[in-house]
């Protein structure tokens, strides 16, 4: 069997760098198989609680070592460390951590965090103790730990040049595409991908519940129509720089279809209806916006 075609791993970082991964949560575990997969060596990593760690990590099938977030102390020599910790915990971690890596004064090593909103500069502890810092963000929803959820994503970095270079080579080593994105966009674009996924989720989570209401036996059915319909009218959208095809009743200006919509969710889902009248007036905007429909113009 030919092994599958990668860029050398990863510049500045030669086989046999230590691979430190803090936090063994979702992404932290995701991260950490499919680095073990593509190197052949599973990296260390550092938990708060070591014994309650260790199951999560077996269930996940991983057998990388852990050691104690508040008391790992880094050896001399080349590293990369990821920090994958919830967003209001990166500062506290990356000063926790920052003190011991100066006492090795570990200029060959580099810190990426996993955060979508943040920046590197949330690093900055870690900077000043001689790391290069960035932010390496996957696209994805990782609901579980699987090394699987990385590969064909865009995962999205910024940070300083060592850091972004050897984030973005890895990331094309585990299958995913780099973007580059300026520190300065990363809030716009972390508000965007919550949209795409836990908004749009949040939409069909609504049908689904909405369901309870149709004979049991239509509901299965529906269910997954629905879901396909969401689907092709994403996909209706095209690229970035495609005019939008809308279809549906704001799409065709069916006042009386939608006004009907209305009643009846101010009746039976009156906190529903506030939403639907936002994003039936926001297509209209946008009807107007991009004018006539580019299909049947
Ligand atoms: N889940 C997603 O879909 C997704 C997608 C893209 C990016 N992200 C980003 O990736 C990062 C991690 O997200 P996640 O979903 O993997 O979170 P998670 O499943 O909640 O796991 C985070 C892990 O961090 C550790 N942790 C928790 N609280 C901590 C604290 N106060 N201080 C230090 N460590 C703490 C825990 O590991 P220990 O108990 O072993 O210490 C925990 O398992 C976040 O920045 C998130 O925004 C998440």
């Amino acid at each position: 069997m030919t092994a599958p075609a990668h860029d050398p791993f990863p510049p500045g970082l030669p086989a046999g760098a230590a691979a430190v991964i803090a936090g063994t949560g979702r992404v932290g575990l995701s991260l950490a198989g499919a680095w073990g997969r593509s190197t052949g060596q599973p990296p260390l990593l550092l938990s708060r609680h070591v014994a309650e760690a260790r199951p999560r990590l077996w269930a996940a099938g991983l057998r990388c070592p852990v050691r104690s977030l508040a008391r790992w102390r880094p050896a001399p020599g080349l590293g990369l460390l990821f920090l994958a910790v919830p967003d209001d915990a990166l500062e506290d971690t990356a000063r926790s951590l920052a003190g011991r890596l100066a006492t090795i004064r570990a200029p060959g090593w580099l810190a990426l965090h996993t955060s979508g909103y943040h920046s590197a500069a949330v690093l900055a502890p870690l900077r000043e103790s001689a790391l290069a810092v960035g932010s390496w963000h996957p696209l994805q929803t990782f609901p579980r730990p699987d090394p699987a959820l990385l590969a064909g994503i865009a995962v999205v970095l910024e940070g300083d040049p060592p850091a972004v270079e050897a984030g973005a080579a890895l990331a094309r080593h585990l299958g995913a595409r780099p973007v580059i994105l300026p520190a300065s966009f990363k809030p716009l674009y972390h508000c965007l991908a919550t949209i795409a996924a836990s908004h749009a989720a949040a939409l069909l989570n609504f049908c689904r519940s909405a369901l309870a209401e149709i004979p049991p036996e239509a509901r299965e059915p529906l269910w997954l129509g629905l879901q396909d319909l969401a689907g092709a009218a994403i996909r209706n959208l095209g690229g970035a720089g495609d005019p939008p095809v809308f279809t549906g009743p704001a799409a065709r200006g069916a006042r009386r279809t939608i006004q009907g919509h209305q009643e009846l969710l101010s009746a039976h889902f009156p906190s529903w209806a506030g939403i639907y009248r936002s994003l039936s007036d926001a297509l209209e905007q946008e009807k107007k916006r991009t004018g006539r429909d580019p299909v049947l113009k």
